[in-house]
């Protein structure tokens, strides 16, 4: 599905980024793997161990020289780039909207609105000039509606969804593609201390039971759609913001059936 196609992928070293990074590199794509945190180089290791290509830099997606660094890298070294997926995000944390301080909203926003709008205003000029590219950033449910996050998080996301509406119309023409995916629930590094509670209260088969799916969802159900997204088999797939969590944001308020 994304045979010889040059992709970064953010967030690489966790979750979603990791699981999307492996996907990506299965379907034949070459893949410059970015994290703040050291573990990217094990999920480049795994790759190569699977014979696919992929190269790690440590990275932080905030950072604009960085940004425009680990573009040029993915140009350098596999001889241009095809798309990007700017998925790195932090949670901002479990604080109440009166403990919220200006700094966590700029780390927050920092991170998750600033990092995917930095990707995109570098990889653009790369996609305008050959007129292809393909642009999928990590939005979440908590970007559609209520209750998936805090207020900064929140905020945070539903950025994001306005950054790719806004942006699938200034590359009016152009041949480029963006969209975002709004995840559910999904066992990853960030949702960690959600699960690991719910396991320590002999509670985990009441995850995720809010949604028809009646579960919570895996990092490689967010890549799979990612790649998706990513390769030119969604190639009239633009401006949109794919909600992947198992119709939790298909509702209105509902009561839990009783059986
Ligand atoms: N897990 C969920 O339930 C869920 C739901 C909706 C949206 N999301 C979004 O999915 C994306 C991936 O998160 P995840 O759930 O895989 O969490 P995760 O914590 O497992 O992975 C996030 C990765 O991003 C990296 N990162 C954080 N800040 C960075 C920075 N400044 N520069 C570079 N890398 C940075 C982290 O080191 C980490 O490896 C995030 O944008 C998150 O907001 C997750």
């Amino acid at each position: 599905m994304l045979t010889e196609k040059r992709i970064v992928i953010t967030g690489a070293g966790s979750g979603i980024g990791r699981a999307t990074s492996i996907l990506a590199a299965g379907y034949g794509a070459n893949v410059v793997c970015v994290d703040i945190n050291d573990s990217v180089s094990s999920t480049v290791e795994e790759i190569k161990n699977n014979d696919g290509a992929a190269i790690a830099v440590r990275a932080d997606v905030s950072d604009e020289t960085a940004v425009s660094a680990f573009i040029q890298q993915c140009v350098d070294e596999f001889g241009g780039i095809d798309g990007i997926y700017a998925n790195a995000g932090v949670s901002g944390g479990r604080k109440s909207l009166t403990e919220l301080t200006v700094e966590d909203w700029q780390r927050t926003l920092g991170v998750n609105t600033v990092g995917v709008f930095l990707a995109i205003k570098h990889s653009v000029p790369h996609f305008v000039n050959q007129g292809q590219g393909a642009i999928v950033c990590t939005a979440s449910v908590a970007g559609l509606r209520a209750n998936a996050g805090g207020v900064d998080y929140s905020a945070s996301k539903a950025g994001v969804i306005s950054i790719v509406q806004t942006v699938a119309y200034q590359l009016y023409g152009t041949g480029v593609r963006i969209n975002a995916i709004c995840p559910g629930l999904i066992e990853t590094g960030m949702t960690k201390p959600t699960f690991d509670l719910a396991r320590e209260r002999g509670k985990e088969d009441k995850i995720g039971q809010i949604n028809p799916a009646k579960r919570y969802g895996h990092p490689s159900e967010i890549g799979e759609a990612a790649c998706f997204l990513l390769s030119d088999r969604a190639s009239y797939v633009n401006g949109h913001a794919l909600p992947v969590d198992g119709g939790l944001s298909a509702s209105h308020p509902w009561v839990f059936p009783r059986v």
